[in-house]
């Protein structure tokens, strides 16, 4: 796609058509273009029955859709088998489900990354304090970088789990997880990836990346709010305990005795969010129709343009990376004398710029480094060269008016 193809994109985005302001935080939840509004108003006018239940013409309906973007997500993935794709709220509920279903004991290793995003932190420090598990961590440097060296001195035998980001929320930094992946598995591991943040912007080829279970969210993906997939591979899925039963998840109970169904439908607890799962067979669609190269290659040339516009800026400190490259649709910082809460009432009120700010979930990125928070600004397919131009102009207007 040409660069004018880029931008021909906006009219499918409503709230860009209506004007309602500039969006940079597609980090936290993306816009979603018609096709996946209309997909899932088609569900709610046409069809509105549960799935996998029922077998009257309304249901069945609803059960080939969920079947079809099962096969969909296998084929944006590049894997073979759409069982192995389970749909949660998002990757939270994937990481959580990950964390208490292998069934791990006391002394039992888990490496993660020391930048991770608090959902996959807060559940192995709940087991470290409820199981007697152990954590380790590759030490990144100041900018967040992945350390493979470091990496590879945390791993032994008892390391039972590597759980790490793919890219992270904060930096950008994105992990080599397919050499990550490759050391944890020559160790016995099981490897947990976090692809919230680079499942939307680059090519995800899960079985080249080869991680045991892969999770990410579809909200942040032009997919319906409150979607997300955990994939793993069948013998991963088989051998995890599913953190919520009840009906939809049993092959036969008895008073006391209940055999679990066949995945995937063991980890699908209660009626679904089906038109979140019909929405998100059209997000991954809209999302191959544009390419994710075209996606990658789009961030880089407005994150590119966004730090080059900002490089004079008096006191204006980048957290992450000093590479544009590297930052995966991310744009941390600080204004000396400005907490980031104000930074981005300032955007929003100045120029209608709408950013994150805060310790956005990466709560021991910033402790650890000293620093309370920061500005984040988040591109997307759908945002524009002008865009970003408008987002720096005002970022120079708030450092030199109210900045230190
Ligand atoms: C790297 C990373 N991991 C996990 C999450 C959690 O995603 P969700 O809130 O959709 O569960 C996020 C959300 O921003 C994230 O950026």
């Amino acid at each position: 796609m040409t660069d004018m193809d880029m931008e021909s994109l906006r009219k499918d985005f409503p709230t860009i058509r209506k004007g309602l302001g500039i969006y940079l935080d597609s980090a936290c939840q993306s816009l979603r273009p018609d096709q996946v509004i209309r997909a899932m108003d088609e569900y709610y006018e046409g069809f509105p029955a549960c799935g996998g239940r029922s077998v009257h013409s309304m249901s069945t309906t609803v059960s080939i859709a969920i079947d079809d973007t099962r096969s969909a997500l296998a084929s944006f993935f590049g894997t073979d088998d759409p069982e192995c794709y389970i749909f949660t709220k998002n990757s939270t509920e994937g990481l959580n489900t990950a964390a208490y279903g292998l069934r791990l004991k006391k002394g039992d290793v888990v490496v993660t990354t020391d930048a991770e995003h608090n959902s996959n932190h807060v559940p192995w420090l709940r087991l470290r304090d409820s199981v007697g598990i152990e954590r380790r961590m590759p030490s990144s440097g100041r900018t967040g970088e992945f350390n493979i060296e470091s990496f590879k001195s945390c791993m032994d035998r008892k390391v039972k789990v590597v759980a790490v980001q793919h890219s992270n929320n904060v930096t950008g930094c994105t992990v080599p997880v397919k050499a990550v992946s490759e050391i944890a598995h020559d160790y016995g591991a099981t490897v947990i990836i976090d692809g919230a943040q680079a499942a939307p912007h680059m090519p995800v080829d899960l079985k080249r990346i080869d991680a045991d279970i892969y999770c990410c969210s579809i909200h942040k993906m032009l997919g319906p709010t409150g979607m997300g997939i955990m994939y793993g591979k069948r013998e991963v899925l088989e051998r995890l305990d599913p953190l919520c039963v009840g009906g939809g998840t049993v092959g036969l109970a008895t008073y006391d005795s209940v055999t679990l169904a066949p995945i995937p439908d063991r980890f699908e607890a209660g009626l679904q969010n089906y038109a979140g799962i019909i929405g998100t067979k059209a997000a991954v669609e809209y999302l191959t129709h544009v390419g994710m190269d075209n996606i990658e290659r789009w961030d880089k040339e407005l994150i590119s343009r966004a730090v080059g516009n900002l490089e004079d800026v008096k006191g204006l400190h980048l957290v992450g990376p000093d590479q544009p490259g590297k930052r995966c649709g991310i744009l941390s910082f600080n204004i000396d004398g400005l907490a980031s809460h104000d930074i981005a009432m300032m955007l929003d009120s100045m120029s209608g710029v709408m950013i994150r700010s805060g310790m956005h979930c990466a709560h021991p990125f910033y402790v650890s480094r000293a620093v309370d928070g920061s500005a984040r600004a988040s591109t997307y397919l759908y945002n524009s060269r002008g865009e970003i131009d408008i987002f720096t102009d005002t970022v120079r207007k708030i450092a030199e008016t109210f900045g230190d």
